[in-house]
């Protein structure tokens, strides 16, 4: 393991102790704080403008104003907080035994400032479920630029925290609304944040080995492909790439990764009556904008999300947790 990699027993505490100030996470501020000042996107495809997103976006803004004007923010709002529990189950050729019937939850794009009350019904979604891992894949804010001020996030992260029964503990990943500083106040809340790092679960022989990048729809770096690659993918490991957007799909899949969670597109948030979105804010391939979906032996979750970006509607595509459950099929039938 290297510097910035941890390993943990099943049952040993996840979240990181007190503070060690690593060199990689040094590196790793720094070079964040130089891309949140800067007006292009980081891809991995190289810089972008997204002029065309940024004037969408300022059309949904004012939409929002108005809305709140005429008395038609509170009834959407209120809507958007009707959140459902989906459970899936996948199979696994290469999950180690001791890890079959492993539990993770799920979680995606609270935005949690965007909706007052978005917390307290995630809350109360979750409350109750026993699940081994819980993974939340970014965008804790609504905003999606600008310093941290939004200290009301950490309240509802606090909310869901208590909520959440998980064995081994909570692990996230931030988003492009996610700003560098709100890392070690996650942190203090006991979520294990990774960013272009990775920890791994032992049991019996198993490992269960996580990595988490940072953002890369607006703030991709190299460490974040390099992250990946770190994953041995031995006998007896198996890889969870947990990162914001579906962007890396490929790369993990050539890392040899089984599962990546992801969220970012909201499933469309707003979309025809059909499911099918009306807009993905996807670069990559479309049909990694929901739900399950392979790339070559990787399996996919693409989460819809808890929360709402730019307007507080969700239209025919509920906020959602999913419990994904994994199981070893030694045949290789993998689903
Ligand atoms: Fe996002």
């Amino acid at each position: 393991m290297t510097e910035n990699e941890t390993e943990f027993a099943v049952g040993e505490s996840i979240a990181r102790p007190a503070s060690p100030e690593l060199a990689a996470r040094r590196a790793w501020r720094a070079r964040r704080m130089a891309l949140e000042r800067h007006s292009q996107a980081s891809t991995p495809d190289g810089p972008r403008r997204d002029i065309g997103r940024r004037i969408f976006s300022r059309v949904l803004r004012r939409t929002g104003r108005a809305m709140k004007g005429v008395g038609l923010h509170r009834p959407f709002a209120r809507a958007a907080r009707r959140l459902r529990l989906a459970e899936i189950t996948l199979s696994f050729a290469r999950l180690p035994p001791a890890f079959d019937g492993y539990r993770i939850l799920h979680l995606s794009d609270p935005h949690f400032d965007g909706n007052a009350g978005l917390g307290e019904a995630a809350a109360a979604l979750v409350r109750g479920l026993a699940v081994d891992l819980c993974a939340i894949t970014g965008d804790f804010r609504f905003a999606h630029r600008g310093p941290f001020t939004e200290r009301g996030v950490l309240e509802d992260v606090a909310l869901l925290r208590d909520a959440i029964s998980a064995r081994d503990g909570v692990v996230a990943t931030l988003g492009n609304h996610d700003p560098h500083e709100l890392l070690e106040p996650l942190e203090e809340l006991g979520v294990r944040v990774l960013v272009n790092e990775g920890m791994a679960l032992r049991r019996a022989g198993g490992r269960l080995w996580i990595t988490g990048t940072d953002d890369v729809y607006r703030f991709y770096t190299e460490a974040a492909r390099a992250a990946l690659a770190a994953f041995p993918a031995g006998e007896g490991d198996f890889g969870i790439a947990l990162v914001h957007s579906p962007d890396l799909a490929v790369a993990a899949a050539a890392a040899k990764y089984d599962l990546y969670l992801t969220g970012h597109t909201h499933a469309g948030q707003i979309c025809f009556p059909w499911g099918a979105p009306v807009v993905t804010h996807l670069r990559c391939e479309k049909s990694l904008a929901r739900g399950l979906w392979r790339v070559g032996g990787l399996i996919g979750h693409t989460s819809p999300g808890l929360g709402t970006s730019a307007l507080p509607i969700r239209l025919f595509c509920p906020g959602e947790a999913t419990v994904l459950t994994l199981r070893r099929d030694a045949t290789g039938a993998a689903q």
